[in-house]
């Protein structure tokens, strides 16, 4: 696992972009994608880049694959990530929507929804997945106690995330949602943890330093080959002040 630590969110953001640019010179063309606040630079990174050198970095055989959605709210409801990523991504880059995948949270079977949605994800063997990180150490809508071996499923969010989404969901916010499970999450062929603010430092600490722990979500990827987690400062401070996360980890500060 190697940690990275920007300045600052926006250069935290253009790292993350600079590394999907990456993946896809490499060839990569299926993406796990997540929505929420951290995302947002993250994103306008990545469309003026795609937009600075469209013939460079033509997108229109990517398949992308979003973690998660809220149910029982229309894709086109403005606290949907649907919308989410209408409004940050998919419109401004040259995508056709049917190879953009988002749960449907008004599936009239919310089971049989989660079944398609996992073969669609195993069928496509996602080579990057993007991740923030909840307050509580969620990854993707995997609460706390989440098995490791979860696969798609339905989630009664935690009244932490709850609290946590409040100020960005226009209305009320509904209570449960639909979500990759970490099993999921885990067989992204590399994964990219993008974590902003003070809010953060604790949840990243636990899920870089912690023991593994149902407890702490994202400390199962430790797990994984091949993670990467873009901070900036006041995300880091927690792990920047453990001597034994310094002798630990490979931090990358000199962004
Ligand atoms: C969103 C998602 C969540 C968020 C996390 C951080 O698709 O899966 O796990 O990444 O809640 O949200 P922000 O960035 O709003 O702090």
């Amino acid at each position: 696992m190697k940690v990275y630590i920007t300045d600052d969110l926006l250069s935290a953001g253009e790292l993350s972009a600079q590394w999907i640019i990456e993946a896809h010179q490499a060839g990569a063309r299926r993406f796990g994608l997540a929505t929420g606040q951290t995302m947002i630079p993250v994103y306008r990174a990545l469309v003026d880049r795609i937009r600075a050198e469209p013939s460079r970095l033509d997108v229109t055989a990517w398949e992308t694959f979003n973690l998660d959605e809220y149910v029982g709210i229309s894709p086109d409801h403005p606290g949907s990530f649907r919308h989410f990523m209408e409004e940050h991504l998919f419109s401004h880059i040259n995508l056709e929507r049917s190879r953009t995948h988002v749960l449907n949270g008004q599936a009239p079977d919310l089971e049989a929804e989660c079944w398609r949605y996992e073969n669609e994800i195993e069928r496509a063997r996602l080579e990057f997945q993007l991740l923030g990180i909840g307050m509580n150490g969620h990854i993707g809508f995997n609460e706390p106690g989440t098995p490791w071996n979860s696969r798609t499923h339905k989630v009664h969010l935690s009244e932490e995330t709850l609290e946590q989404n409040r100020p960005s969901f226009p209305g009320e916010m509904p209570r449960a949602a639909l979500t990759m499970g970490i099993a999921s999450i885990l067989r992204a062929e590399t994964i990219v943890v993008v974590a902003i603010g003070a809010s953060k430092a604790n949840a990243v600490l636990q899920a870089i330093t912690g023991r593994p722990d149902v407890l702490c979500p994202a400390s199962a990827l430790q797990q994984h080959r091949s993670v990467r987690y873009v901070l900036d400062r006041a995300a880091a401070k927690g792990l920047l002040a453990s001597a034994e996360s310094l002798r630990q980890h490979e931090i990358i500060s000199e962004f």
